[in-house]
């Protein structure tokens, strides 16, 4: 059996990709200094699994405590989560950004390099590609200036395991950017936990109709989009937590030694705000108070995903409806709050 370390394996990615590579056969190590994150969901991965999970609460960025993790286990390949993630506060306080966001993933790679190396997985993002001045995004779509230091940490971070890879023969990497990732687990076990006021949109509509907020506000009305509102392309997080079985298979099987591909994992399907939030009404019945707001500052006005190389080199594709994820989402929410 392979074992795989999972970076940040208690958040929201981390614990639904524990999930689907326990499934698929993998043994799965996590380590998360708890930052943004509780135990909730690790609890909730072992229910799902049966399994118990190795957990180190340890901190990416101390190298005894990862030299560590990899004297007590064989370790074949990594999958980095760990990061700090809010825009806004990345451009209140950067310095904190930059060195969580990247020591920790060089001291992972460094440790990783002392140890015989392995396949390891970067977690990037759409963000890298700004507002791309041709939609569907493919990976050749060049990157844009990041406009915060949360961006920038991704571009970095890119370009970090990229020369890691064509410098250390033993390692293996892969990029994956991530669209909007969405949803929960079926099982209602796991899901998204943000901490404070959430930023991103499925969060605060689930605590809007469970009435922990007073309304949603809708970031601009007035986009070049059909009817005004942003598009973004929404990604079921079991669908997102699966292309992580298909990186591994593709990086034992068949990526030679030095590289690094990129991959978009998205639906390729664009959704604006304003038909997500009436599809989360109609499919779980419930109403949601909101209004139409100013744009938010940093937003692009629409970003959607070409996934044809994911579908065809890592045979992998999102096959979840938007309609299904949003009623798992508000499944999460009403468990969490003990409603009905
Ligand atoms: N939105 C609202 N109201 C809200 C929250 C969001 O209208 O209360 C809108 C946003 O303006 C945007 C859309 O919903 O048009 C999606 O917003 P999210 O915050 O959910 O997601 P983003 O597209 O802004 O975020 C993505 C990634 C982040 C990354 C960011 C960088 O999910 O990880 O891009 O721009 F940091």
């Amino acid at each position: 059996m392979k074992n795989i370390l999972i970076t940040g394996g208690a958040g929201f990615i981390g614990s639904h990709t524990a999930v689907e590579l326990i499934g698929a056969g993998y043994g799965v190590i996590v380590v998360d200094n708890l930052s943004n994150a509780d135990t909730t969901c690790l609890e909730g991965v072992e229910k799902i699994t049966g399994q118990k999970i190795p957990f180190y609460k340890a901190d990416c960025c101390e190298k005894e405590d990862m030299r560590k993790i990899f004297g007590e286990n064989r370790i074949d390949g990594a999958i980095h989560f760990a990061a700090f993630k809010a825009v806004g506060e990345s451009v209140d306080r950067p310095l904190m950004y930059y060195r969580n966001n990247l020591l920790s993933f060089i001291t992972l790679l460094e440790v990783m390099i002392e140890n015989g190396g392995g396949g390891v997985v970067f977690s990037s993002s759409a963000t890298v590609y700004g507002q791309p001045d041709k939609l569907p995004a493919t990976e050749d779509t060049p990157r844009k200036p990041a406009t915060s230091p949360y961006g920038n940490t991704k571009q970095i971070c890119e370009d970090i395991l990229l020369d890691a890879v064509k410098a250390h023969p033993s390692l293996k990497g892969m990029i994956l950017r991530y669209f909007n990732p969405i949803g929960a687990h079926p099982s209602a076990l796991i899901g998204e936990l943000p901490r404070g006021v959430p930023n991103n949109l499925v969060p605060f509509i689930t605590q809007t109709a469970a009435g922990l907020r007073e309304e949603l506000r809708i970031f601009g009305n007035d986009y070049p989009t059909p009817d005004g509102t942003a598009l973004r392309d929404y990604i079921d997080i079991v669908d997102l937590a699966t292309a992580h079985v298909s990186a591994f298979e593709r990086m034992t099987g068949h990526n030679p030694d030095g590289s690094c591909e990129v991959f978009n994992i998205g639906t390729g399907r664009p959704l604006s705000v304003m038909e997500l939030v009436e599809r989360f009404m109609a499919i779980n019945r419930v109403p949601l108070k909101y209004k139409i707001a100013g744009r938010r500052e940093g937003d692009v006005e629409a970003v959607w995903a070409d996934t044809s190389l994911a579908n065809r080199v890592l045979g992998w594709k999102a096959c979840r409806s938007v309609e299904e994820t949003l009623a798992n989402a508000w499944a999460w929410e009403k468990k969490l709050r003990r409603l009905k």
